[in-house]
Order: structure tokens, then C-alpha cells, then sequence
């Protein structure tokens, strides 16, 4: 018998949304080679490491490069000097408390939230808000979660909770009972942030229906306004159903050094076919432990000077750059006459097109007329359809460079 594949694959559209943007504007770049195209597509930021991060970064690779001070595989679920400092500062500082075993480093929230699932059984029914960061589904769909993909753009074997202008991209409770639920918020793509109250219905509902929330909380330092939670554990009773997925990318400039964590309380449980509970902390520890090594100790180093004062300071001044940027394109798409949502508690906003044009149909005027790139809404579900994805990422002489070129447009 010849090797066989695992169909899965098969199911999934033909590319990663990502990969099928860099590959229009490179044809693009290709046939323009003289058009400045600027780039608000993928959310990947353009400020440096602060200087505080370098500086350690810089020490922990001398020490590698040293016989006394060399280290070589570190403990897979991370080292504790910077397992210690996300607890006393994301979460103490907060009032949650949480034992160092329950704290897991990675190299980015994108491998947990496609890697966690793995510790679930295939028969679970997973519910998705539909848009959403393509990861958690694509990831089911390899598993065998999803099924077929339908005409209308969703798999069958999934539970879509839509976010629409309707419910201020806010998804309801879902009407069918569902087993897994990924929920991010702030969120990709909307930008939309739940109150503590509109989290405390997902909380409940888990609670009461023995279902477990998968929470990307990548965007958190993003949060503006009050009545915001910072962590899904602000909300009573979720350290016993929520996995919590934190990032450096975002805050600290770490998408290219690649640093993250993950939370599983040792509370949290789930269920075997006869209803016995297991906890799904050692699970997740097994997990890691045979299919990980661990994040580099340079990197862990780097990552732990995110919490000194002056990589703080640095940081919150890097946030409110990108959030400056985010006001800049809220106004100049409402001075076009479109209805804007997210830029408030969120790098990324999210605009409905104008004239009913369908998202790739924006993408494409945008790219060809003004070179700009944005990310079309439908790649993050068939609610995006109509929408479009701009991020706050980019230099602030960019930013306003792009918002002038759109504003040039008529629509
Ligand atoms: C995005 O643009 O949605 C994010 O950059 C994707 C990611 O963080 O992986």
C-alpha cells in the first residue's frame, strides 16, 4: 500500500490566510517594483525590542557563549525566573493567584491555541465566533473535528457564534450544547472587548454545561477602558474551566523572538466516556513535555525584562504609539463615511466596506489603486464577508500615508 496522507489536509482551503495576502502583494510588489505598498495586513508589529529586553537578551547570550554560566535543555514548561514574574505582575497584581506549575512558556499563543486541542477527545463539539483567528478551527479541521466545509463557508461539525453589527460583535450564548469554546477578547479581528459582565455569561455557562473555554487574551495590554477584564480569571469560577493563552508578541515586540505563555489551573478538569474527571493540567504537562523543549533561555531572559520598570515604561509608551495609530485610522475611515468598530481596546479595527463590495473586491482597490494592505473579513469566517481588517502596527508616517491615499479614493 502507497503512504497515505492524513485527509484532513484535504479539507482545509487551499492556504492560510496569511500566506494567500503575502502571496498577492509579492505578485503585486513583482509586476510594481517601483509602488511604496504599505503593509497593515498580517498584525505584526514594526517598534523595536525595548532596550531593557536587548540588554538582557544581549547578557543571557554571553552567558551561553561561557562555561560557567552555559545552559543547555532548560525545563520544558520554562524557566521559574520568568514563570515568577508573569505570576506576581499579569496575575497577583490582579488578585488572581496562581502556583508556578500552572504556567506554561511557549514560543508563541498561535502553537498553544493549535496545539491544545490535542488534549481533547475527537468527539467534542467545538464552537468558534464566526469571524475568527483561523488558527482554532484550521487546527480542528486537522484533527477531524470539522467535517466538510458547506457552500455557505462554514464546517458542517462545527458551531458557529456570529458576531455581527446586529450584536455589536458580541457572540450569544450558543443554542446547541457545545463541549470546547475558543473565545478571544480583546478581539482578532474585530476588535471588540467584553465587559466583565458579558464574560461572566461565557464563565457560567461553561460552569453549567461542563464545557471548557479556550481564551486568547494575546491583545490584554491593548485594553483602554475600565470594566474590561485583563484575564478571564477575574471572573469567578473560571480558574475551573478556562485555559487562559498570554503573548510578548504584541506588547513587547516579540513576534520574530517568539515568547508566550499558557495558564491551565489544576483545577480545571475534564471527562472520560464514563464520566470520570481528570485534570487537564498534567495533561497539557505531557503533552509539552514529550513534544516541546522548551523556549530558548536567551529568549526566556529577554522576555523577563518585559516586567522591569524600564522595560514597562517602554512598553506602555510602544502601546500608546500603535493606539495613536488606531485613532488616526477610526477617524479617517469615519471621515469616509464607514462604519468603523475596534481601535478602542485593540490594535486591530474593523471596517464594513463600502457599497457592498465584498471583502477580497476592497482588498484588491486597496492594493491596486493606493497600495495598501489590509486583510479582508471573509478570511476569518463567512460574518467577516463585507468587512475588512486594518491593523494599528505600522509607523505612525505610514499610518497617516495610508489614510491619505484611502481618503483619495471616492467610494
Ligand atoms: C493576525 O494578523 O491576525 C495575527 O498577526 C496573527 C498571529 O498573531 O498569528
Amino acid at each position: 500500500m502507497a503512504v497515505q496522507i492524513n485527509e484532513n489536509y484535504l479539507l482545509l482551503k487551499s492556504s492560510y490566510i496569511f500566506a494567500e495576502i503575502a502571496r498577492r502583494v509579492e505578485k503585486y510588489q513583482n509586476e510594481n517594483p517601483d509602488a511604496n505598498v504599505i503593509r497593515m495586513g498580517i498584525g505584526d508589529v514594526t517598534k523595536p525590542l525595548p532596550n531593557a529586553v536587548v540588554k538582557e537578551f544581549h547578557k543571557a547570550v554571553d552567558e551561553m557563549g561561557q562555561d560557567s554560566t552555559f545552559r543547555g535543555y532548560g525545563p520544558e514548561q520554562g524557566y521559574e525566573f520568568l514563570i515568577e514574574e508573569i505570576i506576581k505582575n499579569d496575575y497577583l497584581s490582579r488578585g488572581i493567584e496562581l502556583d508556578n506549575g500552572e504556567v506554561f512558556i511557549s514560543d508563541g499563543a498561535k502553537c498553544d491555541t493549535g496545539n491544545i486541542q490535542e488534549i481533547f477527545g475527537l468527539d467534542n463539539i467545538i464552537a468558534v465566533t464566526d469571524p475568527v483567528y483561523p488558527v482554532y478551527v484550521e487546527s480542528n479541521i486537522m484533527a477531524g473535528r470539522g467535517g466538510k466545509m458547506g457552500e455557505d463557508g462554514k464546517y458542517e461539525g462545527l458551531v458557529y457564534l456570529p458576531c455581527t453589527e446586529e450584536n455589536n460583535f458580541v457572540p450569544e450564548l450558543p443554542e446547541t450544547p457545545v463541549d470546547l469554546i475558543y473565545l478571544c477578547f480583546p478581539n482578532n479581528p474585530t476588535g471588540t472587548a467584553l465587559t466583565k459582565e458579558q464574560m461572566a455569561k461565557w464563565v457560567n455557562y461553561a460552569r453549567e454545561n461542563k464545557a471548557i473555554i479556550l481564551f486568547d487574551a494575546a491583545y490584554e495590554s491593548y485594553i483602554q477602558e475600565d470594566n474590561i477584564p485583563h484575564s478571564i480569571y477575574e471572573i469567578e469560577g473560571a480558574k475551573e474551566v478556562a485555559i487562559e493563552f498570554r503573548s510578548f508578541s504584541k506588547n513587547a515586540g516579540f513576534t520574530g523572538t517568539r515568547c508566550a505563555y499558557t495558564v491551565v489551573p489544576k483545577g480545571i478538569m475534564g471527562y472520560d466516556k464514563d464520566g470520570n474527571h481528570y485534570p487537564l493540567n498534567p495533561l497539557w504537562n505531557r503533552r509539552q513535555t514529550t513534544k516541546f523543549n522548551g523556549v530558548s533561555y536567551p529568549v526566556q531572559m529577554a522576555a523577563k525584562a518585559v516586567y522591569f520598570e524600564e522595560g514597562q515604561k517602554e512598553i506602555k509608551e510602544n502601546i500608546d504609539y500603535y493606539m495613536k495609530n488606531a485613532a488616526i485610522i477610526r477617524d479617517s475611515m469615519k471621515k469616509l463615511g464607514l462604519n468603523v468598530y475596534g481601535g478602542v481596546n485593540s490594535p486591530y479595527i474593523w471596517v464594513k466596506t463600502p457599497n457592498n463590495m465584498d471583502s477580497w473586491e476592497f482588498f484588491d482597490l486597496l492594493l491596486n489603486e493606493v497600495n495598501v494592505v489590509g486583510t479582508p473579513g471573509v478570511g476569518f469566517g463567512p460574518s467577516g464577508e463585507g468587512y475588512f481588517r486594518i491593523t494599528a502596527f505600522n509607523t505612525l508616517e505610514n499610518t497617516k500615508k495610508a489614510m491619505e491615499m484611502i481618503s483619495k479614493l471616492s467610494f
